[in-house]
């Protein structure tokens, strides 16, 4: 069991801080993602205070729960940005961020999401391509605007994760190769419309083991100190997002603090602001999916299954990456029957959980999806016919819907006959 301040049985119910998980369904329906906003400010002063003698400024990766309230929440307590497209620099913008805290990202950015970007004013835009450069330059010159830029560098570290959520590997597409760096600093002298501000990174995403921060991070500084002595004034080192969180009990994540330990005495003495994006260490553990049991069966190889109302189109990393949900019933119950817990969609990928230990709950009961706060909602689709569930965010007894389910009407309302 996934223990929480945040989600926790109150008697035989769990709970969302005061307000109960039964109680959300009743008013909401299910499939229904439920957010507490005090485990969101918590995890974002954990995460500040463990850099806290560091000069730095944290940058919400938007990406992982873009939920306006979520980003709200979050820049209200002086939390900024990284957005990874125009569709996230307006959310960012809608959401009240002001622009000079919000950071452009993107390995393919459209000339249109570079002119809205920079119309915008963001502090900055982070380049992963020659071609990107000479692109944000020129659209920057016909803006009559100078472009801040911060260079993504590919520093070739390969952190273990899953191979799909592992970006800083030379056979990834993402950031700029080292031994094409010369060329790039070279090329800023062509482009007059750019200045270089930044230096970047992003290694990968729930990466346990704060050794490749490390080894990326030498990199990085030796790139620093190349482009001092060239006469770049870089105010900014970012060093991405990446951290992790317990998805499982039995595999807890390497608290922070460990990796704040061995990165401050390296930037420190450096002098530069340095930037971290986190995404899912501020949002996956403030989140539930909560879905009711449709139908239980069992086939002849004693297989158990517990049909829910929710699936892959609301949650598609089992499927996607084979990650671990913990699944946990709203009622409590002592014992426990070993089954799949699965979807409605007609794909054999579209379970939460296999072959494990679940609360002896019936039909009819609910059952919460743990950990579903980050690249959740985010990833949900309208595959066979779904519409996108509702969310709520909790604050002690208080509940707001921070998003409507979708209705029939809005999954047609953009075709034509
Ligand atoms: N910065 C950049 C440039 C990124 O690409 C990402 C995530 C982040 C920051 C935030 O990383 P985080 O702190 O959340 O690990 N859908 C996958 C994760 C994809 C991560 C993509 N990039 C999943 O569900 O595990």
């Amino acid at each position: 069991m996934l223990d929480s301040n945040f989600f926790h049985y109150t008697g035989t119910t769990l709970c969302c801080d005061e307000v109960s998980l039964e109680e959300l369904a009743t008013t909401f329906g299910t499939p229904l993602f439920v957010t507490s906003r005090r485990s969101l400010i918590d995890s974002y002063q954990i995460f500040e205070l463990a850099f806290k003698l560091l000069p730095h400024f944290t940058c919400y990766s938007v990406k992982a729960n873009y939920n306006l309230s979520v980003i709200r929440t979050l820049s209200e307590l002086g939390c900024g940005c990284d957005v990874n497209s125009g569709g996230e620099l307006y959310r960012a913008l809608q959401a009240g961020v002001s622009p000079e805290k919000i950071i452009f990202a993107g390995v393919g950015k459209r000339a249109d999401e570079i002119v809205y970007a920079l119309q915008s004013e963001v502090l900055m835009l982070k380049a992963e391509s020659l071609s990107e450069l000479r692109a944000i330059d020129r659209i920057a010159g016909e803006l009559g605007k100078r472009a801040a830029v911060a260079i993504r560098i590919n520093p070739n570290v390969t952190a273990e994760t899953h191979p799909y959520i592992t970006t800083g590997d030379s056979k990834e597409k993402f950031g700029i190769d080292e031994l094409e760096l010369p060329s790039v600093f070279s090329l800023f002298s062509q482009l007059p419309n750019l200045k270089l501000v930044g230096l970047d990174m992003h290694i990968g995403s729930q990466i346990f083991d704060p050794e490749f921060y490390l080894a990326a991070t030498v990199k990085l500084l030796a790139i620093f100190k190349a482009s001092k002595e060239l006469g770049f004034a870089i105010e900014f080192l970012d060093i991405g997002g990446g951290f992790p969180v317990t998805y499982d009990p039995l595999k807890p994540a390497t608290p922070i603090e460990c990796f704040a330990e061995k990165l401050i005495p390296m930037l420190l003495p450096l002098g530069v602001k340095v930037i971290f994006e986190p995404g899912r260490y501020l949002v996956a553990n403030a989140s539930v999916l909560l879905t009711r049991i449709l139908y239980k069966k069992s086939n002849h190889t004693g297989k158990q299954f517990f049909v829910v109302d929710a699936g892959m189109t609301e949650l598609i990393r089992p499927a996607l990456y084979q990650s671990h949900h913990e699944v946990q019933s709203v009622t409590f119950h002592d014992e426990t029957v070993v089954a799949d817990v699965v979807g409605p969609i007609c794909e054999s990928s579209d379970f939460f959980a296999r072959h494990r230990a679940i609360p002896q709950a019936e039909e009819g009961e609910l059952l919460a999806v743990m950990s579903s706060g980050a690249y959740a909602a985010v990833m949900s689709s309208n595959y066979n016919g779904r519409l996108r569930p509702a969310e709520v965010m909790v604050n002690g007894s208080e509940v707001k819907l921070v998003r409507k389910r979708e209705t029939l009407e809005q999954l047609v309302q953009n075709e034509r006959l």
